[in-house]
């Protein structure tokens, strides 16, 4: 296979208008296509195992300029650099004693690590939104794994939705909402957490936790032996955790016990709903379809009111994406 651009040079000169074409990871050629576009400076829509990110070389800044560009991302707000492996990680940030044990408990997985860049780190600056640290990530995400190790370079990778949309978690969502902006969007299907993953600062010995996810901060406190502190506690900063965020069209109503006139109502356990999150009360379950179920939603109707998600475990990070999804709007 070879790259469709519609664009006659090298997408590092213009922004273009792409035809985007879907390949399936199970084609023949896909990493290798993959590695193509993001050598020669373009995006690529990749799977994880969390939601599907926008991806470019992280050390090539008009590559990385254009993942703001496409998601409308204000450039204030830094990106995730994805790795291959630990040793990749240790090119870029410096990692301590107790990151190095987070990555052998949690790597590859859904935990992102945010550790001061190293000096010479080969990053665009971009990345890091002129901060001196990095956050990093190893996805568990075979394919895309691959494509790093081949590309032989970490990758920028934001989730691939407009800037405070709601997050993808299928091609078919990347391609609602990004089509024309990129070349290639690699399917593998329904990504199985369905949020994003837990990102935890780590500061002086210190860890904090700057977004929830399925990895949940006790656990990490349990495994660790220390507690994971709240990164107001320290002024730790995290640009991106905006009150307006995954914003659906229509409004949302959170802990509704019932169906106002012309709601859609979102169930969870025992409020069934007029669709459920997880009909047996599995907060696993719910955060795999929470994104799907609101997206569904939102096509079918103009007022999304949600059963209330116990605040416990992952219900954490469910209650945490609701809340932004149910915040005024910049531009309402
Ligand atoms: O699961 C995920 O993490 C997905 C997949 C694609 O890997 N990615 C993702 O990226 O959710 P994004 O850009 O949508 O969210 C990354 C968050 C943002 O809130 C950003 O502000 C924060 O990470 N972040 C990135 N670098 C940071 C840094 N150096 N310090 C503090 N926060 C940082
Ligand atoms: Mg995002």
């Amino acid at each position: 296979m070879r790259p469709n651009l519609l664009c006659p040079v090298n997408a590092k000169l213009c922004m273009a208008t792409f035809k985007t074409q879907v390949v399936s990871e199970t084609e023949n050629g896909a990493v290798s296509l993959a590695v193509q576009h993001l050598a020669a400076g373009n995006l690529v829509a990749i799977p994880t195992e969390t939601v599907y990110g926008l991806a470019a070389d992280a050390t090539e800044y008009a590559a990385v300029q254009q993942i703001y560009k496409a998601k409308g991302r204000p450039s204030f707000n830094p990106l995730i650099c994805h790795v291959a492996d630990v040793a990749m990680a240790k090119k870029i940030v410096t990692v301590s004693a107790l990151a190095s044990r987070l990555m052998e408990i949690y790597w590859p997985g859904p935990l992102t690590l945010v550790l001061p860049a190293r000096p010479d780190s080969p990053i665009a600056a971009p990345v890091s939104a002129g901060l001196d640290t990095l956050a990093v990530r190893c996805p568990n995400k075979g394919i895309t794994r691959e494509i790093i190790r081949k590309l032989e370079k970490p990758i920028a990778a934001p989730s691939a939705n407009p800037s405070g949309k709601l997050s993808p978690t299928s091609a078919a969502d990347v391609l609602a909402g990004l089509d024309g902006k990129l070349p290639l969007i690699i399917d593998a299907g329904d990504a199985p957490e369905g949020i994003e993953s837990t990102i935890i600062g780590v500061k002086n010995d210190k860890l904090y936790l700057l977004r929830p996810g399925t990895i949940t901060a006790d656990e990490i406190a349990e495994r660790l032996g220390q507690p994971v502190l709240d990164r107001n506690e320290d002024e730790i900063s995290a640009p991106g955790q905006l009150l307006s965020h995954y914003a659906p069209e229509a409004s949302v109503r959170l802990n509704a016990t019932e169906k106002r006139d012309g709601e859609l109502l979102i169930g969870f356990g025992d409020i069934k709903g007029d669709i459920s999150l997880s009909a047996s009360g599995d907060l696993s379950e719910a955060a795999h379809n929470l994104f799907k179920t609101i997206r569904n939603a939102d096509k079918t109707s103009t007022r999304i009111a949600v059963a209330p998600v116990p605040n416990e475990g992952i219900g954490i990070a469910i209650n945490d994406r609701l809340k932004r999804a149910a915040a005024p709007r910049k531009d309402a």
